[in-house]
């Protein structure tokens, strides 16, 4: 039997959307379409990433950069610190869907529950004992503490943290899949936004009093 036009015009749409899924998949910021574009921060135009420095203006410095130096972290708080090398600070990974970060952890110290909204993390355990653990869209903590040599996957967009459980200093390198990860910290994110996110939200949702809600604001306003 014949199939009339208009089923074939189905069976095509069909194979064509089955093979545009995977595509977006295959990784989390587009392919670069040259060697190289370290970016031009300084550019007055705005696209999905940053234009590119001119050929001329490009030296090996450029390539290049240092994270050797312990960060400074903040005792009287979290007592962490993220010395990151994404496009903002690394002009070279502009377009090459990768950066890193160096962590330091102080004793005690805490890297916040945050997410990554456009990369997948890896990083690796230096120095000290590390507490890693994520949950999952179902709900499902996973956690383990961690030594030097040792590596942790983040799969993208789910919430984690990381807390030094040694006696000493602790140190990692995390790298991700996107040139600008992006980080929402939950904690500043609900209660340090500005403007503020209204009371009857935060109320409603965490089921406390607003003078609970009024608190931990506080404890965010900058
Ligand atoms: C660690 O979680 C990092 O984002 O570097
Ligand atoms: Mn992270």
């Amino acid at each position: 039997m014949m199939k009339s036009p208009n089923s074939a015009l189905y069976l095509l749409s069909c194979l064509t959307v089955l093979l545009l899924l995977p595509v977006p998949s295959l990784s989390a910021d587009p392919d670069q379409l040259q060697d190289f574009c370290v970016a031009d921060l300084n550019a007055s135009i705005s696209i999905n990433g940053f234009p590119c420095k001119p050929a001329s203006k490009i030296s090996a410095n450029d390539f290049f950069f240092d994270l050797s130096k312990e960060g400074v972290t903040n005792t009287s708080n979290l007592n962490f610190s993220i010395t990151p090398a994404n496009v903002l600070t690394f002009p070279a990974v502009n377009t090459l869907g990768i950066a890193m970060n160096r962590v330091d952890y102080g004793p005690g110290g805490l890297n916040p529950p945050h997410s990554h909204p456009r990369a997948t993390e890896s990083g690796v355990i230096i120095k000290g004992r590390v507490l890693v653990g994520f949950v999952t869209t179902q709900n499902v903590y996973y956690s383990k503490v961690l030594k030097p040599g040792e590596i942790f996957v983040i799969p993208r967009g789910l919430v984690h943290f990381q807390k030094n459980v040694g006696k000493g200093k602790a140190l990692a390198y995390t790298s991700f899949n996107s040139h600008l990860p992006g980080s929402v910290i939950l904690a500043t994110t609900l209660f340090g936004s500005q403007p503020s996110m209204p009371n009857e939200v935060l109320t409603q949702a965490f089921r406390v009093e607003d003078s609970v809600i009024n608190t931990i604001k506080s404890k965010f306003s900058s």
